[in-house]
Formats: C-alpha cells, sequence, structure tokens
C-alpha cells in the first residue's frame, strides 16, 4: 500500500493584508449578495470575478421553488464570464456570504459543484484561478482551484468517442 497526499494550502489574510486589487474584487462580492434572490435559504452569496483583461464580471446565488432548479453565486459568476467573455481567463474570484443581516465571520465554502466548475474554468485556459473567500474575521485565499479539488474529474477522464 501507499499513500497518496493531497497538500491544500490556505491562506488566512486579515483586511488590512489584503491588497487594493483584493479588497476592490472582494467588495464587489460584497455588494452582490444585494442581488441574490434566496427567498428559501435567507443565505445570499455573492461572487466576482475579475478577468485577464480587466472586466469585472458578478454573480449571486439564484433560488427557485423547484430548488434544483437554481444556482450558486459562483457558477452564475463564472458562467457569465465565459459567457460573455469566452476568450478570457479568469484571473481571481471573490465570493462573500451574508445571512441574519450581517457578512459571516468565517469565510464561506464553495461547495463540491462550484469547485468543479472552477477547476474547469482554471484549466479551459491554462491559468491558476486565484480564489477569496472572504469573511469579516479572516480571508481564505488559495492560488488555484487545483488545490480545492484533489482527484479532480477532467475531460481526459472522458471516453474519446
Ligand atoms: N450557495 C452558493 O451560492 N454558493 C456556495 O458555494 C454554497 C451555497 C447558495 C446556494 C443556495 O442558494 C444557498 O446558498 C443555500 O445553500
Amino acid at each position: 500500500m501507499k499513500d497518496i497526499v493531497f497538500n491544500t494550502v490556505i491562506h488566512s489574510l486579515t483586511w488590512d493584508e489584503l491588497d487594493d486589487r483584493q479588497r476592490q474584487l472582494i467588495n464587489e462580492a460584497k455588494a452582490m449578495t444585494r442581488n441574490s434572490y434566496s427567498p428559501y435559504s435567507h443565505f445570499r452569496v455573492g461572487a466576482s470575478a475579475r478577468l485577464a483583461n480587466g472586466v469585472i464580471v458578478k454573480g449571486s446565488n439564484q433560488e427557485n421553488a423547484a430548488y434544483p432548479s437554481g444556482l450558486c453565486a459562483e457558477r452564475t459568476c463564472l458562467f457569465a464570464a465565459n459567457a460573455n467573455y469566452p476568450d478570457q481567463a479568469v484571473e481571481a474570484l471573490a465570493i462573500a456570504c451574508y445571512a441574519e443581516g450581517h457578512f459571516t465571520a468565517k469565510p464561506g465554502a464553495p461547495c463540491a459543484g462550484c469547485r468543479q466548475v472552477m477547476l474547469e474554468t482554471e484549466h479551459r485556459y491554462g491559468r491558476p484561478m486565484q480564489i477569496l473567500l472572504y469573511g469579516e474575521e479572516e480571508t481564505y485565499i488559495i492560488d488555484s482551484a487545483d488545490a480545492l479539488v484533489p482527484l479532480g474529474f477532467f475531460a481526459e477522464d472522458l471516453p474519446k468517442k
């Protein structure tokens, strides 16, 4: 037997330790929580993506009475980015969560489905995507979606025909 060990590094930064571009992207994600349509969970999630050309694309979670028809903020944001700017790599993605009258103290953790979409977006452009998870107490920064999806599933895993 041998063990396969995955190494995930999560940088924890205070607000003051973030640089201006990171703070700007997070502020966009925070503002987007106001556009969340979440009458069922009451959990507002905002996301913002900075593209290689400098454009910032934004998204928020969109729920539906038919629950599985809804979509997370990360995916509305990344799909909007990929749909409108298909030739632009996503350099960074920021996420903020708001519930019960305040932003969460701890950073929100993206669901597994969103991590899979982050992974494919990153590999599609061949550039690492920085992921910023905002929390009132600390912000987590992960240097690449690869780090969030050990044993990732890729197009190469599908049959050729
Ligand atoms: N949600 C997101 O938008 N992103 C995540 O990564 C986790 C969950 C949303 C989906 C749903 O609208 C609400 O939060 C509760 O799960």
